[in-house]
């Protein structure tokens, strides 16, 4: 049995919106937005869960529930996130690498700072301890006399990686931290995270729009959907075989290297619904190819749906006879679909 790192328990996140002076004096509506439902999650130790879902799907709330930068409405979040030293334990790379580190100082001061006040080595190891981190992110010692402006995209993302291991987490919480690079540079930031997983033991949740950024580095993978997880399997069985339309949708939308797709039936039409207005039974079904008056009448909980597989799929079992596009994503030629 795989040891927990963290687990989400029944985690709920609603925001009230439009009650501020503004909203009201442009009579905006008050009202409630779930940007997270009810979502039991765990993270095991030294694995790499990716989450992935459209913009909106609530995975940086998640994320920021899971590092304790905001609290949840409702459930739990355990080990719980309070005081010095659980607030070190789990970090968090952002996104946006040209944000995340303060301009105005150098590398090496934002690290020694960091280091200083979490007391993490003696002060007279500093130094060795801030060239020790960025060699970790595959960086020279001489970056650290350099500030942010001085470098690219990739390298800032580096960078923002080894200040998240200053003070030694064991959960790291990268939210989306490749979309703002160049393809090119993406896969030399994902090498690292695997690296380091490696390396270091670390638990890492991985989030990010696209299902094909996390096929090579995720040992499972969480699809989430209007504020919750429709389903949870290891990375390669739900590549072969999705248990839920949401997650095939997002499969066969993996851009391919030969023209056309092999079957547009799960192609996701639009926007998703709006998180003010969930829609009733399976919030999936204005836009589920598969959906029944069954689907439109019962919100379906995720459910186990095999060894390590869950799905919050009423017809789950008829999706897993359904054939599949290349499992593989290779670029040959794909079979004609009967
Ligand atoms: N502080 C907030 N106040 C109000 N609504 C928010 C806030 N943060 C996020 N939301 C809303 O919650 C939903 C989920 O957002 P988010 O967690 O950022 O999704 P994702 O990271 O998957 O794009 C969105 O509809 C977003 O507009
Ligand atoms: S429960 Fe029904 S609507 Fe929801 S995803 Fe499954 S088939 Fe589609
Ligand atoms: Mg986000």
């Amino acid at each position: 049995m795989s040891e927990t790192a963290v687990q989400l328990t029944g985690v709920t996140k609603t925001y009230a919106t439009g009650t501020s002076w503004l909203a009201r004096l442009t009579r905006r509506r008050a009202a409630t937005l779930t940007a997270v439902d009810g979502v039991d999650l765990e993270l095991r130790r030294g694995e790499v869960l990716a989450l992935v879902g459209e913009s909106g799907s609530g995975k940086s709330t998640l994320a920021k529930i899971l590092v304790g930068s905001t609290s949840p409405t409702t459930g739990t979040v355990e080990p719980t996130g309070r005081g010095k030293a659980a607030a070190r334990r789990v970090q968090m790379v952002f996104q946006d690498p040209y944000s995340s580190l303060n301009p105005r100082l150098t590398v090496g001061a934002v690290l020694a700072e960091l280091l200083r006040l979490h007391d993490v080595v003696p002060r007279a190891e500093v130094r060795a301890d801030c060239e020790r981190l960025v060699n970790l992110v595959g960086l020279e010692a001489d970056v650290l006399d350099a500030y942010p402006s001085q470098f690219s995209g990739g390298q800032r993302q580096r960078l923002a990686i080894a200040r998240a291991l200053a003070v030694r987490p064991d959960v790291l919480v990268a939210d989306e931290p490749v979309s703002a690079l160049d393809v090119s540079v993406q896969a030399t930031v994902l090498d690292l995270i695997a690296r380091l997983r490696a390396e270091l033991g670390l638990s890492v949740l991985f989030i990010a729009h696209n299902l094909a950024v996390v096929q090579h580095l995720a040992d499972r993978v969480a699809v989430m959907y209007l504020g919750r997880v429709v389903e949870v399997a290891p990375t390669a069985e739900l590549f072969a075989s999705p248990r839920h339309p949401y997650t095939r949708a997002l499969i066969d939308s993996i851009p391919r290297m030969t023209a056309g797709s092999v079957n547009d039936d799960f192609e996701l039409d639009g926007e998703p619904p709006s998180p003010y207005d969930v829609p009733a039974g399976c919030r999936f079904h204005p836009r589920c190819p598969l959906a029944t008056d069954e689907c439109r009448a019962t919100d379906p909980p995720l459910l186990e749906v095999g060894p390590a597989r869950e799905s919050a799929c009423l017809h789950a079992d008829q999706l897993a006879t359904l054939p599949l596009p290349e499992p593989e994503h290779a670029p040959e030629p794909l079979e004609p679909q009967r």
